[in-house]
């Protein structure tokens, strides 16, 4: 039944959350999900930079691959308006700012703009060539990933999973990170329910996870973001897995807001807490999780729903996008390429 390649596990039919399109980007616009499937061009670098901040697309593999794709439209606009390497150069600083605590954003911009030099053809050649790569790397990581979650439970064949946020295709090219290890249970026929933390303010968990979840035709059950620990302290769920923005090269985990609390309520009831990211996500260049810039984004996504105003008009917000979850209360890290198991003192090099 398990899952031992990651061939075993069959493809998405989702439109690719993010794609290339010959001269310019196109994208599922996910703000109008579940309600409706659209895709979106985005022909400008500005409008790359807009669908960034307003999370059109999101989740950092996304993110990662928007940046690549971004600087080969770039060079496309340059090639066609007669912009010079200064001027692929000064928009593409504007968009890896875009957002600022997904280490994928800037990766994915630095690895394609390597290639300036190379040429037009080897610029888009390369940044095609992450989609694939996205889907592979997750696939990869998704297999592993499932057979370690195994190795931590009391029940193998009947694995009960709590997840925060997206960590789903829609969060990467197709396959998911800690939504890619549920999917591979899932396949198996090894996981018996999901709980989908809602993700306040912006609902990626009761929008995008509870989506994919469906499509998939896993069980599922949504909560309230206070309800996590709770969910945890009564031992409805085995194993809580989460995805992650930056993992800082002391392991600490940036991730949505709301993931540490989760972790502490882990570590207290026992159960393991993992994080499914790719390599890209590892930064050896942050120290810890105290130099992780965290964003902070507009009050009013606190304040405000659909145009209707929830606090009184004299309230303010603090509108943290992320958290950070020390690298002691990390059971294990899961990437594509190994198990890194944090919490037993493991260090992530070496
Ligand atoms: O603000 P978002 O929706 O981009 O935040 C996304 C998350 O925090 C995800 O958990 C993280 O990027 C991992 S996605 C595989």
């Amino acid at each position: 039944m398990n899952p031992t390649t990651s061939g075993s596990i069959p493809p998405i039919a989702t439109p690719r959350t993010i794609d290339w399109a010959g001269d310019h980007l196109v994208a599922i616009d996910q703000t109008l999900l579940p309600d409706e499937l659209v895709l979106v061009p985005l022909r400008t670098i500005d409008e790359v930079i807009d669908a960034l901040r307003r999370l059109v697309v999101r989740g950092a593999p996304a993110i990662g691959v928007t940046g690549g794709l971004g600087v080969a439209l770039a060079a496309v606009i340059a090639r066609r308006d007669g912009h010079d390497a200064a001027w692929v150069r000064a928009e593409v600083a504007k968009l890896r700012a875009a957002r600022p605590t997904a280490v994928n954003l800037a990766w994915g911009v630095d690895r394609v703009l390597a290639r300036l030099d190379d040429g037009l053809d080897a610029v888009v050649s390369l940044a095609v060539a992450m989609l694939d790569e996205d889907v592979a790397t997750n696939r990869a990581l998704a297999v592993r990933g499932a057979e370690h979650v195994r190795s931590l439970v009391p029940d193998p064949h009947r694995v009960r999973v709590l997840t925060h946020c997206n960590a789903g295709g829609l969060a990467c090219v197709e396959w998911g990170t800690a939504l890619g290890i549920v999917r591979a249970l899932h396949e198996a026929g090894d996981l018996q329910e999901v709980f989908a933390d809602e993700t306040r303010p912006l609902l990626q968990g009761a929008r995008l996870t509870a989506w994919e979840l469906s499509r998939m035709g896993v069980s599922h059950r949504v909560v309230v973001d206070g309800a996590g620990a709770t969910v945890i302290a009564r031992g409805l769920v085995d194993v809580v897995i989460v995805g992650a923005d930056r993992i800082a090269a002391d392991g600490d985990v940036a991730n949505k807001i709301g993931t540490y609390p989760l972790a502490l309520a882990a570590a207290r009831a026992g159960i393991s807490f993992v994080v499914a990211a790719p390599e890209s996500t590892l930064d050896p260049l942050t120290a810890s999780g105290a130099d992780i810039h965290i964003e902070a984004r507009d009050p009013d996504e606190v304040l405000v729903w659909r145009g209707q105003r929830l606090a009184p008009p004299a309230s303010s917000a603090l509108n943290l996008a992320f958290d950070v979850t020390p690298a002691d209360l990390v059971t294990a890290l899961v990437t594509e390429a190994r198990v890194v198991r944090l919490a037993d003192g493991e260090r992530l090099n070496g």
